[in-house]
């Protein structure tokens, strides 16, 4: 495939971007920006300041930007919803506005803009967020829309491995808290579909090699509640679980959180993408790296 000469990554040093950027590096010109963990080749650039966006932008000249960056944690979102805006949704004006007719833009979206009450959700099911951080996705995603050729990719929880286990998201904190022994209370009555980052990365390139546009989702089929993967990773560990303890009903957070935002996933399968990987198979990778 024809692969855009310059893409730009932006959350290079993020969970997902980091395995965007490995995806990508092997086929094309990537240049990685980040903020406050910019170290080598990522490059800082705020992306709450316009003006420092417009100038990466003229000097590295993507033919592709895809915008990973975003603040994710609906606590914080739900409390700072003036600088969520200034992250997860002006940026994405100031990107549409400075790049060339000719370049895209690829904005990674959420499941959490459904209202998790009818699952699972197809692509263009209405969009009806609980919580803060969900609009500002929401509102994100009506802005990247106005080009055509903006692809929009939604997601569950991701799940992955990174180079060192404390860098393997929710799984290295699951399994941390299981060798602990500590008290561990668990929500077990939302459902969560963890998603592998390279398969999201895997999705974007494959995405794009079918010049495809619009809103696709992202996500495995299986399902359970945080309670329940924590006694999966458990009895993966051979370690005991008497100290996971269910919690049935919604803890007193700052934002609430959709019961079940399920993704259909329909549209990318019958493009042909398929790539699944289930949760043991990152979870016993996630496992072999030193704690
Ligand atoms: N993680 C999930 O479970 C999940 C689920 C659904 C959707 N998503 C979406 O997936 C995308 C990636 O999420 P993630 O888990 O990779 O997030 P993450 O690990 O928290 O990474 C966030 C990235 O945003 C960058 N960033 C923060 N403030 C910035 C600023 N002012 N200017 C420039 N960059 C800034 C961070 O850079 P520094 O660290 O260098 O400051 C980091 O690279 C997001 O759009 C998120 O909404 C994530």
């Amino acid at each position: 495939m024809q692969y855009p000469k310059r893409i730009v990554v932006t959350g290079a040093s993020g969970f997902l971007g980091r395995a965007v950027v490995e995806r990508f590096e092997q086929d094309t010109s990537v240049a990685g920006w980040g903020h406050h963990h910019a170290t080598g080749a990522i490059r800082m650039v705020d992306l709450r300041d316009a003006t420092a966006v417009r100038k990466a932008l003229a000097e590295e000249r993507p033919d592709l930007v895809i915008h990973c960056a975003a603040y994710r944690d609906p606590d914080f979102c739900e409390e700072e919803r003036e600088e969520t805006r200034r992250l997860n949704v002006e940026p994405v004006a100031t990107l549409m506005d400075a790049l060339p007719e000719a370049a895209r833009l690829v904005l990674i979206s959420t499941d959490y803009v459904f209202d998790g009450e009818h699952p699972p959700y197809h692509e263009d099911d209405e969009r009806r967020p609980v919580n803060y951080y969900g609009l500002s996705k929401k509102e994100a995603e009506d802005i990247a829309a106005r080009r055509d050729s903006t692809l929009i990719l939604r997601i569950p929880l991701l799940m992955g491995y990174g180079s060192t286990f404390a860098d393997s998201g929710f799984i290295a904190k699951l399994a941390q808290g299981i060798t602990d022994k500590k008290l561990m209370e668990l929500d077990d009555f939302t459902m969560r579909f963890p998603t592998d980052i390279r398969d999201v990365a895997a999705a974007i390139a494959f995405l794009l090699e079918r010049k495809a546009a619009g809103v696709y989702h992202c996500s495995n089929s299986r399902g359970q509640t945080q309670y329940r993967w924590a006694l999966e990773l458990a009895a993966r560990m051979n370690a005991g679980a008497d100290h996971i303890r269910p919690v049935k009903t919604p803890a007193a957070r700052k934002a609430l959180r959709p019961a079940n935002s399920q993704l259909a996933t329909d549209r990318i399968r019958k493009l042909g993408f398929t790539r699944s990987t289930d949760f043991r198979e990152v979870a016993d990778r996630v496992l072999a790296l030193d704690a």
